[in-house]
């Protein structure tokens, strides 16, 4: 007899043929990953990671081991009030909470504002996470080509609930939103009064040039020691030390940041104290300023050798821009009838795997790109994955 169960809420029949194809592409022995986000695994501190954690647990088992406050520890939230108070912005505890990672910080954004059908302005494309993480309440996705000539935002903001962008190095395309279009979003948000959600794991990770500054900044009052403007910013370790610490902050308004925590209560109480301890240790001796150098000379090496390899196999099938940070090249088919997410199960035969463009389309509909991700592999490997993706695009279009 069958067993009654049951049934999945509506939302999960939403999820797509490619994740699909993904979770093959994990158990297909000598695949080249090109597709995920991941940073090179020997760049984790581990050794300097270990000490810390074992001096914090022996300092302060309590604080470490225990629950912590939902908003995050203090000492923590006013170090990260510090580090990025800069010119006109001037930050105090109150406008920090500390998360479980940036995915967090999406998640629950989408739960302080979104009612079922709620309108977002989006970056076009946008990073897959965030649209998995509203999908659950049904939003109505409004694209901005924020690169376009006629980009007019005052059109697109209009009754959106907030507008999301990734300006520094975008996942997927690994493009940098300039500073007058940015200023263009924080002008239209003060004028509108949409939320705007800067979400931000790339802001480091800059290789040729000095970095734009941020919207949180743009949108500051020189004559508030509290920031209270409309900006939502997402900050986390993930690409600056390690993802696995699960570590990521939002820095906005008190009133945001009040609802944010709220939300957090009924998701996971409290984000983990020993990470939250390894972070402030972190921050206070100067970790990250120390392992940046070593961080930026490998990326940089690597996008420049993935765009020698492009430019050697795939220049008769792709156009791409050369990123000037981040961890993504944003390759267009030439040929409009090629279709991405054919040419992904061919990459899966020759034993690579890239990201096709319908994921991270709103609308679920292009299929004319792929992102090729340059941080995780090594020189040779990535020339391997680029030899392997050109044979496969070649044979797609025989
Ligand atoms: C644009 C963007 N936002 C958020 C995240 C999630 O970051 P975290 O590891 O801090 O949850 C990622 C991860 O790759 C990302 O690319």
């Amino acid at each position: 007899m069958e067993k009654k169960r049951a049934p999945f809420a509506k939302w999960m029949g939403n999820s797509n043929e490619i994740t699909r194809l993904f979770l093959k592409a994990g158990q297909i022995p000598d695949m080249i990953n090109l597709a995920g986000g991941l940073p090179e695994a020997s760049v984790y501190p581990a050794s300097e990671l270990a000490d810390i954690a074992k001096q914090v647990i022996n300092k302060n088992p309590e604080e470490t081991l225990g629950y912590c406050p939902i908003e995050g520890l203090p000492t923590l939230r006013d170090a990260i009030a510090k580090k990025f108070s800069k010119g006109n912005l001037k930050l105090s505890r109150e406008n920090i909470l500390i998360v479980t990672g940036a995915m967090q910080s999406l998640d629950l954004v989408g739960k302080v504002l979104l009612d079922d059908g709620a309108r977002i302005a989006v970056q076009d494309p946008t990073y897959l996470g965030a649209l998995d993480a509203w999908r659950p309440r049904h939003p109505t996705l409004v694209p901005m080509n924020i690169h376009g000539h006629n980009f007019n935002p005052a059109s697109l903001l209009e009754n959106t609930q907030f507008a999301y962008t990734v300006p520094n190095f975008s996942n997927p395309t690994g493009s940098l939103v300039s500073k007058e279009c940015r200023q263009q979003l924080v002008d239209t948000s003060n004028d509108c009064g949409t939320w705007l959600v800067e979400d931000d794991p790339y802001g480091v990770l800059y290789y040729d040039s000095d970095p734009i500054p941020s919207m949180l900044e743009l949108s500051a009052d020189e004559n508030n020691d509290c920031y209270e403007g409309n900006v939502i910013y997402m900050g986390t370790l993930s690409k600056e030390i390690a993802p696995g610490l699960r570590l990521g902050w939002v820095i906005a308004a008190p009133e945001m940041i009040n609802a944010l925590a709220t939300a957090k209560q009924g998701s996971d109480l409290c984000t983990s104290g020993l990470s939250q301890q390894i972070t402030l240790e972190a921050i206070n001796n100067g970790l990250m300023e120390k392992i940046l150098p070593n961080i930026l000379a490998i990326y940089k090496s690597r996008r420049d050798g993935l765009c020698a390899a492009m430019e050697a196999y795939l220049t008769p099938y792709f156009t791409w821009e050369k990123p000037v940070g981040g961890m993504f090249v944003w390759a267009i088919a030439k040929d409009p009838k090629l279709n991405t997410d054919i040419l992904l199960e061919y990459a899966l035969d020759h034993g690579v795997c890239v990201t096709p463009s319908s994921v991270f389309d709103p609308n679920g509909e292009y299929r004319k790109a792929i992102r090729i991700n340059f941080t995780h592999n090594p020189l040779e490997t990535l020339e391997q994955g680029i030899k392997r993706l050109a044979k496969a695009t070649e044979q797609l279009k025989l």
